[in-house]
């Protein structure tokens, strides 16, 4: 998978794409990262980027075609059909479908905006996708390619161990995941469910299943009102619900 990321400061993502599951991609080649900086771009002999906005108001707005100009360096080299990204509150929410199809597109360029913005023409004329992390205000889209960037990542096939393990992630079926023990047995006076030592598959998978509808049922009941449960979830759901009831 190849990303694309135009930033004021792209030094912000040096150890980020250093370690762990990114660093190993980027090092077998399954992931490529490149850089574009608007400030190389900016066409004024101050290097400005940024102007006061029109109509007044505190702070300032980003230039459109400093960014401009790095999205078309971008396009030069990969070629036209990349699929350009700004990170924004105003965005759609990011979730692991919104990853999956950015996965995808295959060549994504992910924009970053700082101060308070990106002038709306440029958005308007370039931008083909936005996604949020999240209703909150951050200081600049740096961040929130980096949660993009790793959550798209553990999609693309061969860079996890298990081939399947992120679309057995939180999420990915819709639910939360059931919970995770590893060694010792018994730690702090509690001790891993039986079950999970018995050796019978079917029922470790049952056992895990009825956790992931129960946690998320009491945790993220908005989950289970967009997903349509099987009849056994069902029925697995309504069990949990009289046990917690008696
Ligand atoms: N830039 C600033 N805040 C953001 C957010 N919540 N999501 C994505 N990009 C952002």
């Amino acid at each position: 998978m190849w990303v694309g990321i135009i930033s004021l400061f792209p030094e912000i993502f040096g150890p980020f794409l250093k370690f762990g599951v990114i660093g190993r991609g980027i090092n077998s080649g399954l992931i490529k990262i490149d850089f574009w900086n608007p400030r190389d771009f900016s066409g004024d002999p101050n290097g400005a980027v940024d102007d006061k906005p029109y109509g007044g108001g505190p702070g300032m707005v980003m230039k459109a075609q400093p960014i401009f100009s790095a999205i078309e360096a971008a396009k030069k080299e990969r070629g036209s059909d990349l699929h350009v990204v700004y990170l924004s509150p105003q965005g759609s929410p990011l979730n692991q479908n919104v990853l999956k199809g950015l996965l995808e597109k295959r060549n994504i360029l992910l924009v970053c905006g700082r101060y308070e913005g990106i002038d709306e023409r440029l958005i308007e004329r370039v931008v083909d996708e936005q996604i949020s992390i999240g209703d909150y205000v951050l200081s600049g889209g740096e961040i929130a390619a980096m949660v993009v960037i790793d959550g798209v990542s553990r999609f693309v096939p061969g860079l996890l161990g298990g081939e399947t393990s992120a679309h057995d992630d939180s999420f990915s079926d819709g639910l939360l995941e059931h919970p995770q023990y590893t060694r010792p047995f018994s730690w702090a006076g509690r001790s891993v469910p039986d079950i999970l030592l018995s050796g019978d598959h079917q029922k470790i998978a049952d056992w895990r299943k009825s956790e992931a509808i129960d946690r998320t049922s009491k945790r993220r009941p908005d989950l289970l009102k967009s997903r349509t449960l099987t009849e056994k979830e069902r029925k697995i759901l309504n069990k949990n619900i009289e046990i917690s009831n008696e």
